[in-house]
């Protein structure tokens, strides 16, 4: 054991967390979230998407914090910015957004050791109706996730309130990503899923910190990964959106690291 992790693993292999890490939590949440609150007034028509990742990159480096996937298995950018039918994972560069475009940007900052990773969708421009209700949905469905966290639940009844919800909309939940354990470390246990059956999975505790991040698609839910081996699509073309918060489980439910101070989660809020 290292002296510097303290509280225990679970049999499945998630730690439980202290009453005192929340506080770092919530630090490293609370930068991530106002970083992607401030590179809203960025997105428009006309924009690369590497404009948008170097003020990211800038506004982690002048909080003196660090970028989580700058240097991630390779990966060398502060965000991840994914356009249209990209499900996760877009390589910011030289594109330009053209009305009409809605984006996912992840971020992912480190603060006094501790991880916070959050993601929403941006429009740049006029928001389709197609694209409208894609975004709300997708929206709804991580905040119907967050409300099945209490200690006593599964993880299962995380994925299947999200499903549920996606489905009754006639839209689909990507299988092929999940969300994660977090807190010292960017990836751990458990695997969160998106979809799944009530009461299935390990049993929530309180102490537990993890990301719920469901890519919703209009079309069916199958994804492939592009030759730059990062950049992932939907295999039909169609719009798919996301929405990140990273979470601690309390003793009556759940705490959002990564609320928006701004009130900007959203696209057409704020
Ligand atoms: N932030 C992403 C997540 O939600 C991970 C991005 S890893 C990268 O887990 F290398 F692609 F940036
Ligand atoms: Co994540
Ligand atoms: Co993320």
């Amino acid at each position: 054991m290292e002296g510097h992790t303290r509280g225990r693993i679970t049999k499945d292999g998630i730690r439980i967390y202290e009453d005192g890490d929340f506080a770092g939590m919530q630090a490293a949440g609370a930068l991530a979230a106002r970083i992607l609150d401030d590179v809203a007034a960025l997105v428009e028509p006309g924009v690369t998407t590497a404009t948008l990742d170097d003020f990211v990159r800038d506004q982690v480096e002048a909080a003196g914090a660090t970028s989580a996937t700058i240097g991630y298995k390779g990966y060398q950018h502060a965000t991840c910015i994914s356009v249209n039918h990209v499900v996760c994972h877009g390589i910011p560069g030289p594109k330009t957004l053209k009305d009409g475009d809605i984006l996912n940007i992840d971020v992912t900052v480190i603060v006094d050791g501790w991880f916070g990773d959050t993601s929403r969708m941006y429009v740049a421009g006029q928001l389709s109706r197609k694209a409208e209700r894609l975004v709300q949905v997708t929206h709804d469905a991580l905040m119907k996730g967050i409300e099945a966290v209490k200690p006593g639940n599964t993880f299962g009844d995380i994925g299947h309130a999200i499903q549920a919800y996606v489905e009754a909309n006639r839209m689909s939940v990507v299988r092929d990503f999940c969300g994660h354990g977090l807190g010292r470390v960017f990836h751990a246990p458990p695997n969160v899923l998106h979809y799944g059956r009530p009461g299935s999975g390990a049993v929530l505790e309180e102490g537990m910190f993890f990301t719920i991040e469901p890519m919703v698609n209009l079309g069916r839910p199958e994804t492939k990964v592009l030759a730059d081996e990062w950049t992932a699509v939907t295999r039909d073309k169609s719009l798919s959106a996301q929405f990140e918060h990273s979470i601690g489980v309390t003793a009556t439910g759940a705490d959002i690291f990564t609320l928006s101070p701004g009130g900007k989660f959203h696209p057409t809020w704020g």
